[in-house]
C-alpha cells in the first residue's frame, strides 16, 4: 500500500472537487431510509462525501492517511465533521459505533489478507441494522494490467492497486446479511470501471 508521504503529495496536487460522488447520493437515500446519526467515512480525501452526509443531518467522521486532504476537511469547519488521521490498515475502528460505513475507492490499495482485515473491522464498527457502501475499481478498469503483477489482481504501477471482481466482493462481504454487488462506470479524473457492494449487517 501507499504511505502517507505518497498521498500528501497526490493530494497537494489534486483540485479541490466539493461534488459528491454520485454512490454517495445513493448512500444517502438508503441511509435517510434506514436511520441512524453515525458515518465514518473511510479514506474521506479532501472530504467532498464527507461534506455532503453532514449537510443532510449527519455525523460524521472522516478518516484518511493524509493529513493534507484533511486539512482541507477542517477548513471547512462543518459542526457535524469530525477528521482522524489514521491508516484505515491499522486503525482500531471501533465496536457497534456507526450506522453506516462509507468506503469510496479508499480499499482498494491493500493485499487479500488486509482487504479482509479491514472489512473485519468495519463489520465489527457497524451497529446492528448497519450499512456498509464500498467502491472499488474493477478488473474492467482502464488502468487493470498495467505495471507489474504483484499478486492476484494486483499491480504496481505509479501505485499499487487492487482490481475487484463481483464474485471476490461478494465473498469479502459474506459475513453480512444482505449483500448487493454491481458494476458501475463513471468518470473520476477520466472514464473508470467500478465494482460496488452494499451491504447489511443484520439487525440484533
Ligand atoms: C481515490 S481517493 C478517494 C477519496 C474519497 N473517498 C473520494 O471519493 O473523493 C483514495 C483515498 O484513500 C486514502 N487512503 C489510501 N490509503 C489509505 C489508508 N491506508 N488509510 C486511510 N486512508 C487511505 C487516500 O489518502 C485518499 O484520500
Amino acid at each position: 500500500m501507499q504511505d502517507k508521504s505518497f498521498w500528501n503529495a497526490n493530494w497537494a496536487a489534486w483540485e479541490e472537487d466539493f461534488n459528491p460522488s454520485p454512490f454517495a447520493q445513493k448512500a444517502l437515500k438508503l441511509m435517510t431510509v434506514k436511520g441512524g446519526h453515525d458515518v465514518l467515512d473511510l479514506g474521506c480525501g479532501k472530504g467532498r462525501n464527507s461534506l455532503f452526509f453532514a449537510s443532510n443531518g449527519f455525523n460524521v467522521t472522516a478518516m484518511d492517511i493524509s493529513d493534507e486532504a484533511l486539512g482541507v476537511v477542517d477548513r471547512l469547519k462543518h459542526p457535524k465533521i469530525t477528521t482522524v488521521c489514521a491508516d484505515v490498515s491499522k486503525q482500531d475502528l471501533g465496536i457497534e459505533k456507526y450506522d453506516a460505513v462509507f468506503a469510496c475507492l479508499s480499499l482498494h490499495y491493500f493485499n487479500d489478507t488486509v482487504t479482509r482485515q479491514i472489512i473485519d473491522k468495519i463489520y465489527k464498527a457497524l451497529r446492528a441494522g448497519g450499512i456498509f457502501f464500498i467502491r472499488c475499481k474493477s478488473v474492467k478498469d482502464r488502468f487493470y494490467g498495467i505495471g507489474e503483477q504483484i499478486a492476484p489482481d494486483m499491480f504496481f504501477d505509479d501505485l499499487i492497486r487492487h482490481f475487484f471482481r463481483p464474485e471476490y466482493m461478494r465473498e469479502i462481504l459474506s459475513d453480512f446479511e444482505n449483500v448487493a454487488v454491481s458494476e458501475t462506470e463513471e468518470d473520476y479524473f477520466g472514464p473508470c470501471a467500478f465494482v460496488d457492494g452494499i451491504a447489511l449487517k443484520a439487525s440484533a
